[in-house]
């Protein structure tokens, strides 16, 4: 059984498998009405979505499903005190396949390893979210006709924006992209993407500080949002906020065949001016969302009982340590222990990659 937990749970191949069928779905729709007939999701939401449970849900009503779920766990037993992994166990018996937002980074692995459905991470904390992922790849290959050769500039939150971490994941798989970060150093990429993604594949990355510096070389230019709700300190917040806005002054630097993406919601950091501009793809972006979740449901569903397909949570490490990070599942909830060593000695957390110092 295959689980999306991050970008990198499926292959390149099985990537390119799921943004392919996303494409044929777009063309012959009503082929694909009755796909998932019978079949029931569960969107579990333990931190507020619009449009990630929206497309969810769209998307398993078109390919002809059912949806149950909640939006508030508030109105879920997890008011009185059930843990994730007995949530799923549950949720497991009325659905055949489950997608899981949670503010607790590590959650919706922690779901996986006892889940006896698919478990869709769609959204952990400020560490991954692998549907935006999907949605981004197909919207880019829809936009420009490729992925590979891309240079791509990622603009405003890097540190806490998680559809940033996981897009950067999956991109490593194509041929050369080049990554361009454009942050405030408060805001800048955490360390383990730069370290663990891109230097050890060999992406080659920048950091600069203004878009107008880098326009030009851009195929496709990421905005994020600032996520006020990650910070802890309101005055760093207000310090960042209004950085890094784009406006049509910035957009006439643009190459005339680009796109700018976003995965919304925006606040300030696109002025409504650029809406008009062709090269602004983040409304066809949303829409491309529902159709390569369709497409996600469906291979998932196919995939349930084929070895061809399977999923392991990483290895369980005998190594002592401890996860610093205390929004991690390892330190809310009662989850077995994993941690990932990496050739060069660096252990990370495997539920939300913070770096973890071993005890000897
Ligand atoms: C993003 C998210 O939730 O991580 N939105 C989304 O899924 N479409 C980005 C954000 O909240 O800023």
């Amino acid at each position: 059984m295959k689980h999306l937990i991050d970008p990198t749970d499926l292959s390149k191949a099985e990537t390119d498998e799921i943004v392919a069928l996303g494409e044929d779905i777009i063309r012959n729709r009503e082929k694909y009405y009755d796909r998932c007939a019978h079949r029931k999701l569960a969107t579990l939401f333990y931190e507020p979505s619009t449009r990630t449970r929206l497309s969810f849900t769209s998307a398993m009503m078109e390919l002809g499903g059912n949806v149950l779920g909640f939006s508030d766990a508030r109105n879920s037993s997890v008011s009185k005190g059930e843990t994730v992994q007995d949530t799923v166990r549950v949720v497991g018996c009325f659905a055949d396949v489950i997608a899981m937002r949670h503010y607790i980074e590590g959650a919706p692995l922690a779901a996986a390893q006892v889940s006896p459905v698919p478990i869709i991470n769609a959204g952990d904390g400020s560490h991954s979210h692998p549907t935006q992922t999907l949605t981004d790849l197909l919207t880019i290959k829809r936009e420009l006709g490729h992925i590979d050769g891309i240079t791509i500039g990622f603009c405003g939150d890097l540190r806490f924006g998680r559809t940033v971490h996981s897009l950067i994941k999956a991109l490593a798989r194509y041929n050369d992209i080049k990554v361009i970060l454009i942050a405030p150093d408060e805001l800048r990429l955490p360390d383990y993407i730069k370290q663990d993604v891109c230097d050890r594949v060999g992406i080659s990355y920048r950091e600069v500080h203004t878009i107008e510096e880098v326009m030009p070389e851009l195929d496709v230019l990421y905005m994020t949002r600032v996520q006020k709700e990650r910070f802890l300190d309101e005055d760093e917040f207000d310090r960042v906020k209004d950085a890094f806005v784009l406006d049509a002054a910035k957009m006439a630097l643009a190459k005339p065949k680009m796109a700018v993406l976003h995965p919304l919601p925006r606040v300030n950091e696109i002025l409504p001016e650029v809406d008009a501009d062709p090269r602004a793809a983040y409304f066809r972006q949303v829409e491309n969302g529902k159709f390569v979740r369709m497409a996600l449901i469906s291979k998932l569903l196919e995939w349930k009982d084929d070895p061809a397909h399977d999923w392991a949570p990483g290895p369980s490490s005998e190594v002592a340590g401890r996860c610093p990070n205390p929004k991690c599942i390892c330190n809310c909830e009662n989850v077995e222990k994993r941690i990932r060593v990496s050739e060069d000695g660096t252990a990370r957390c495997a539920y939300c990659d913070a770096k973890i110092s071993l005890s000897l």
